[in-house]
């Protein structure tokens, strides 16, 4: 047989193969034969309209006052039963035991697992799966829970509209070592292979969500992986999660996507699914834009001449008070002044008028060119002027 045949032969047992499989035994990868872009041939669901990842556009995202917190109920619960963790050759899950839950959404979830996704070559574009205003993150923990007051099983929600909540957690790299992601990196080394399975000890899940578990993006999505059933309410969280460089390269370099028994080691990397179209959907904040987003340049400048203007009116202000305490005190200067030239009785009581230099008739001709210079001077001096006037005192 020539080269040809073989190759054609070859190209006729794969598609045998696949035809042959049920769905859940399909070998997929983000890359290659049964890449991301072909996903939908295999898994229907996976060519729907509300696909997840996404990029949420905050400008688009719409604030709803009632999205509450969301509550992880007994994640801090471990009871020291140790946690089940595997590489399935997609990534590493971390199984959750089903008293840990979630609070918060329309109905009460039950806790299943917990997975990452990540990319390749440390802190570098790619990684998260959902992305910000098209900026991605290092890596990205979804935790995931199915909806056990409609549903008895994980099985039976995931299939279903409203059957599964993701908690979506953005992950990027920094300075810091974020001492619970070793909770999970320590025992890496343990699973390099696809379909490895460890022990690892129990630990508080809830450290390694944000503080701020209030603010988040909400939206109807599906899986990102295949089946990619169109059955999950999304929880993003506003606030990112922070680890070491050489955290992420733990996550990145240590993971085999191959088997043990397979000749060729593939690195588990890039497992990341593209962002989908968001087809009409609306994606939901928790927050208000004005408290939540990060500034834009037009914002500063208008927080900066705004500031500037305050300045400049605060030092009116303080300009006016001291010259008002000028006034009073040239007020009590000229009080003693007259003091001294009359008795302090007749200033102390003011029975009489104080004896003056002046008629009636040149006071109020006075008092008319007062009026006049007084249009053309500003407040502050308005006020000071009697004080250089004699009439003021009694
Ligand atoms: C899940 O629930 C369905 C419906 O009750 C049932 O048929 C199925 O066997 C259950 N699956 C598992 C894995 O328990
Ligand atoms: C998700 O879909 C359900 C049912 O169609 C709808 O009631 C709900 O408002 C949607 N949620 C979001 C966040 O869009």
């Amino acid at each position: 047989m020539d080269t040809l045949g073989v190759f054609m032969l070859l190209i006729l047992l794969f598609f045998q193969w696949t035809a042959a499989l049920a769905p859940e035994e399909i070998t997929w990868t983000y890359t290659g034969l049964v890449g991301q872009s072909e996903w939908s041939e295999y898994f229907p669901d996976c060519g729907g309209t509300s696909q997840s990842p996404v990029d949420v556009i905050t400008t688009q995202a719409k604030y709803d006052p009632s999205l509450i917190p969301v509550t992880p109920l007994g994640y801090s619960q471990h009871r020291n039963q140790p946690f089940t963790m595997y590489n399935n050759g997609h990534t590493v899950v971390i199984e959750l035991p089903e008293w840990m839950g979630l609070e918060g959404l329309p109905w009460l979830f039950t806790a299943v697992q917990m997975h990452l996704h990540w990319g390749n070559d440390g802190p570098s574009p790619g990684g998260s799966e959902h992305t910000i205003n098209g900026l991605s993150a290092d890596a990205e923990l979804h935790v995931v829970h199915y909806n056990s007051e409609l549903y008895p099983n994980m099985s039976a929600a995931m299939t279903q509209k409203d059957g599964l909540a993701v908690l979506g957690i953005l992950i990027v790299t920094g300075e810091e070592t974020n001492p619970a992601f070793n909770n999970i990196l320590n025992y890496l080394s343990r699973i390099r292979h696809a379909d490895q399975k460890a022990f690892i000890p129990a630990f508080d899940v809830q450290s390694l969500l944000p503080e701020d578990l209030g603010r988040y993006y909400r939206y109807n999505g599906s899986l990102t992986t295949p089946p990619c059933h169109q059955s999950v309410i999304w929880t993003l969280f506003h606030e990112r999660v922070q680890i070491s460089v050489a955290q992420l390269l733990k996550l990145e370099k240590l993971l085999y996507s191959s088997k043990a028994e397979e000749p060729y080691r593939m690195l588990l990397q890039d497992n990341y699914r593209a962002t989908q179209p968001l087809n009409h959907r609306v994606i939901f904040t928790s927050f208000s834009a004005e408290s939540g987003k990060e500034l834009s340049s037009g914002e500063v400048t208008a927080i900066v001449i705004g500031v500037m203007c305050g300045c400049v009116g605060l030092a009116v202000i303080v300009r006016f008070i001291v010259k008002t305490i000028r006034f009073f005190k040239l007020l009590q200067f000229e009080a003693v002044v007259v003091n001294s030239s009359t008795s302090s009785w007749d200033v102390l009581h003011n029975n009489r008028p104080a004896p003056m230099p002046r008629t009636n008739d040149s006071e109020k001709e006075k008092e008319k060119k007062q009026d006049m210079a007084m249009n053309s001077t500003s407040e502050a001096e308005k006020k000071e002027e009697p004080s250089l006037s004699p009439q003021s005192v009694p």
